[in-house]
């Protein structure tokens, strides 16, 4: 039986967790759940942000589905020593388990168009999964240092890290389009020419199904925003990943939206991308669209059960047109919206 570790966190983390953990239930209901503590409440409890006892879960575990961890502006755990503060329990936690593949659907949901910042016409059947490389480049080892006026970070990728990633994205594109844009800055970075060369060979070698192309990622920043719907399926490397995913959760028009997952060798991480939300936390208001979608993902690529996945994200999308929360501009409550998900499905 497949175990699925569920890490509330703090703020509205339990409660957009609880309304994901429903749905799970219900389309699969062969799935151990197992509840641990991380983040602020963790602290707490145990005097450990990611307590041994939550280490230890996860590594057995065939998926982790997260909430949010973290306290509002002026919480005792923000004059923690750093490494004991919530958002450290989080860090540990996706390097605990090698997560070597972020993938972030950026989806405009039809009848919901009026929330992006994009013109209608633009925003509306936007799709879009960015796959960002998560453990090389710039923000990892290599040869990083200050000396007085001088700074060093070294931008290093192997072959078997671009593979690795590039094998997520092709393998993400045999269940959508059957379409890769990979986004480099070829034309001046070594990485890059390496990158290039790699993405396309591995194409050639394993995925010749594929619709490959290559774009600069200056170009891919203009045109993500303002011709969304040129693009499927995008894999960057990390530093270009951060700053483009970024970029491209504006187009949906509401951090409630948002679901991640996070791949590795090992169990993947899967957690909507907001926070904690302290400013209405505990009122059962927050959307727990971003955290059943990230189920969804939990469901697709930790568990290899893309029906149970389509199940979900297809009540979803009916949910939001017939149950918005206060975030979209609806009324309904955690609780109303949870329940049109679960009737969406067929079930009371
Ligand atoms: P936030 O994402 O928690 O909130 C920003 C705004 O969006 C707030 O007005 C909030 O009410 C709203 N919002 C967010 N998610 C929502 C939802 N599901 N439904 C309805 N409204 C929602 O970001 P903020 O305020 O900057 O951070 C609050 C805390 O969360 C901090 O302690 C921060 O460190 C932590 N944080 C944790 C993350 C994580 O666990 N992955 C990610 C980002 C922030
Ligand atoms: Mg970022």
């Amino acid at each position: 039986m497949p175990k699925v570790v569920v890490l509330p966190g703090d703020g509205i983390g339990p409660e957009v967790t609880a309304a994901a953990v429903e749905v799970l239930r219900e389309v699969a209901p062969d799935v151990t759940l197992e509840e641990q503590a991380i983040g602020g409440g963790a602290y707490d409890a145990h005097g450990d942000p990611l307590p041994q006892r939550t280490r230890d879960a996860v590594q057995d575990a065939d998926a982790v589905l997260l909430g949010t961890v973290g306290g509002a502006q002026g919480s005792p755990w923000n004059a923690l020593p750093r490494h004991l503060r919530p958002e450290s329990g989080l860090l540990a936690l996706r390097k605990a388990l090698g997560c070597y593949a972020n993938l972030r659907p950026v989806r405009v949901q039809p009848g919901l168009e009026h929330l992006s910042p994009l013109k209608a016409e633009l925003a509306r059947g936007v799709d879009i999964l960015i796959v960002r490389e998560l453990l090389g480049g710039l923000y990892f080892d290599g040869d990083r240092r200050i000396e007085g006026s001088v700074a060093y970070n070294t931008m290093r990728y192997t072959t078997a890290e671009v593979e690795r990633v590039a094998k997520v994205a092709f393998w993400a594109a045999e269940q959508r389009k059957g379409r890769v844009t990979s986004v480099d800055k070829a034309n001046v970075l070594e990485v890059s020419e390496l990158w290039r060369r790699d993405v396309q060979a591995l194409r050639d070698r394993e995925y010749r199904s594929i619709h490959l192309n290559h774009e600069y990622v200056d170009s891919v920043a203009m045109l993500i925003v303002s011709q969304p719907s040129r693009y499927d399926v995008i894999v960057t490397e990390n530093l270009f990943g951060d700053i483009l995913s970024d970029l491209a959760a504006v187009i949906p028009g509401s951090l409630g939206l948002m679901p991640s997952a996070s791949l590795g060798d090992g169990p993947g991480l899967f957690e909507p991308i907001h926070g904690s939300a302290p400013d209405i936390a505990g009122q059962g208001v927050a959307n727990p669209a971003a955290a059943i979608m990230s189920a969804a993902m939990l469901l697709r690529h930790g568990l290899k059960r893309s029906d149970a996945a389509n199940q979900v994200d297809r009540a979803v999308a009916l949910a939001l047109r017939e149950q918005p929360t206060r975030d979209l501009g609806g009324k309904a409550d955690t609780k109303a919206f949870t329940h049109a998900v679960l009737s969406a499905m067929g079930s009371p």
